[in-house]
């Protein structure tokens, strides 16, 4: 027994008092203390400013969502409320339970990313949410269709979409879920407001998966929540985001940090790389067609350049042969990586009809233009000759 060093070893330990950390530091730490109980009754009734426990807040994901606030209100003067979320899943789910109840039904895009549609039609239809899914190019019926159903009450959507990169027109959207009373929630993660910033526009509430480009290494999971009604986002979205505990860890966010730095350069070189790779894609002859925004050929360009600063860094292409020769040529890629996910900085690729689009009927796929021979790219940070070497001898040698 050696009691004063077992409870000096056991002992809350103090940061000495010192000059800022030039980086952020992470706070790991469950909860926070008071220095008397007064200090905690005032932090917990709010008369105090103050961390209480992580659930509810932490120092590092506080800093970070601050950042992401500013970002995704650049230039804009309207004052924005955002919380980090566990995954870009997350964010999704958070922001229809705070915002729907049971009855309401949200209007959406048969192209959403898959894992949305499959909350919508799995998870929010068990709870009486009901998903309405529409050609929301098609405005003159989206319009009657919410005219005619008072329990439409948001309309949820994604630009450009996967992975077909078309997109939608986010001020006409807005603009009409306005003058309806309806609520719009855009999924920016391909876009990132380096490139797109949909609050400007008239959008309500935008979501991420920072897991992609905000990250932009593949080092983690989280997601995002901002909304420019900011006491609903400081009632009503914080409430439901603490008692549900789909909180982002303070790594996770500390990582986005670190990927923000660098965000600009990261994306300019993404459109660079993308657009460079999807022209030499178009000139190649075992290629049908690639979907890339920023190709003039391409049905959504007009739009982007209206509504976009650059094209992403995301395309797909079709080669000529189907879904053998698609395969073929995914596996003669050798400086690209066959990965389910986008947004990193190294270049990956996946086949949408096995995977992200399996269970997708074909037929709906098809007629979306995911079709068996569709190959999609996110294009990484690579030399770009390098990048056309991989593709060019992975389409030659693949017959
Ligand atoms: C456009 C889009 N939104 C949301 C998600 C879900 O994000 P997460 O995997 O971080 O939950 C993904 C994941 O691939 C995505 O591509």
């Amino acid at each position: 027994m050696n009691d004063p060093f077992d409870s000096l070893c056991v002992r809350k330990l103090d940061l000495p008092d010192h000059n800022p950390a030039q980086q952020l530091p992470l706070f790991l730490s469950s909860s926070f203390s008071f220095d008397t109980i007064e200090q905690g009754i005032d932090i917990f009734t709010g008369q105090q400013d103050g961390f209480v426990y992580s659930r509810y807040g932490n120092p590092t994901i506080e800093a970070v969502t601050r950042r992401l606030e500013a970002l995704e209100g650049f230039g804009l003067d309207t004052d924005i409320r955002g919380y980090m979320t566990s995954s870009g899943m997350s964010a999704i789910h958070l922001i229809l339970v705070s915002l729907l109840q049971q009855g309401d039904k949200v209007v959406t895009q048969a192209n959403l990313y898959g894992g949305t549609t499959e909350l919508l039609t799995k998870v929010m239809q068990g709870m009486g949410i009901e998903a309405v899914f529409t050609d929301l190019t098609d405005l003159e019926r989206l319009e009657s269709l919410i005219r005619s159903d008072k329990s439409i009450r948001a309309i949820y959507l994604e630009t450009p979409t996967n992975p077909t990169l078309a997109c939608l027109d986010l001020q006409v959207l807005g603009d009409l879920a306005y003058r309806n009373g309806v609520k719009t929630i855009v999924d920016n993660t391909f876009s990132t407001p380096y490139l797109q910033r949909p609050f400007g526009l008239g959008i309500d509430f935008v979501i991420h998966s920072t897991t992609k480009y905000m990250n932009g290494h593949g080092t983690g999971i989280a997601g995002l929540v901002l909304g420019r009604d900011v006491s609903f986002m400081k009632d009503r979205f914080w409430s439901v985001l603490k008692l549900t505990g789909a909180t982002c860890n303070p790594f996770d966010a500390w990582l986005v940090a670190n990927g923000l730095r660098t965000l600009p350069l990261r994306m300019e070189r993404h459109c660079e790389n993308a657009l460079a790779l999807a022209k030499a894609l178009s000139d190649h002859e075992g290629v049908n067609l690639v979907n890339y925004p920023g190709l003039e050929s391409h049905a959504s360009h007009a739009l982007a350049s209206r509504q976009m600063s650059g094209y992403g860094g995301m395309l797909s292409f079709e080669v000529k042969g189907g879904q053998e020769k698609a395969l073929r040529v995914m596996n003669g890629l050798k400086l690209a990586s066959l990965a389910p996910t986008l947004g990193d900085v190294d270049t990956l690729v996946l086949h949408p009809a096995t995977s992200s689009h399996l269970k997708i009927p074909a037929v709906i796929r098809e007629a979306q233009g995911i079709t068996n021979g569709l190959i999609r790219v996110s294009v990484g940070l690579e030399g770009v000759s390098d990048l056309f070497d991989d593709f060019t001898s992975a389409l030659d040698s693949s017959d």
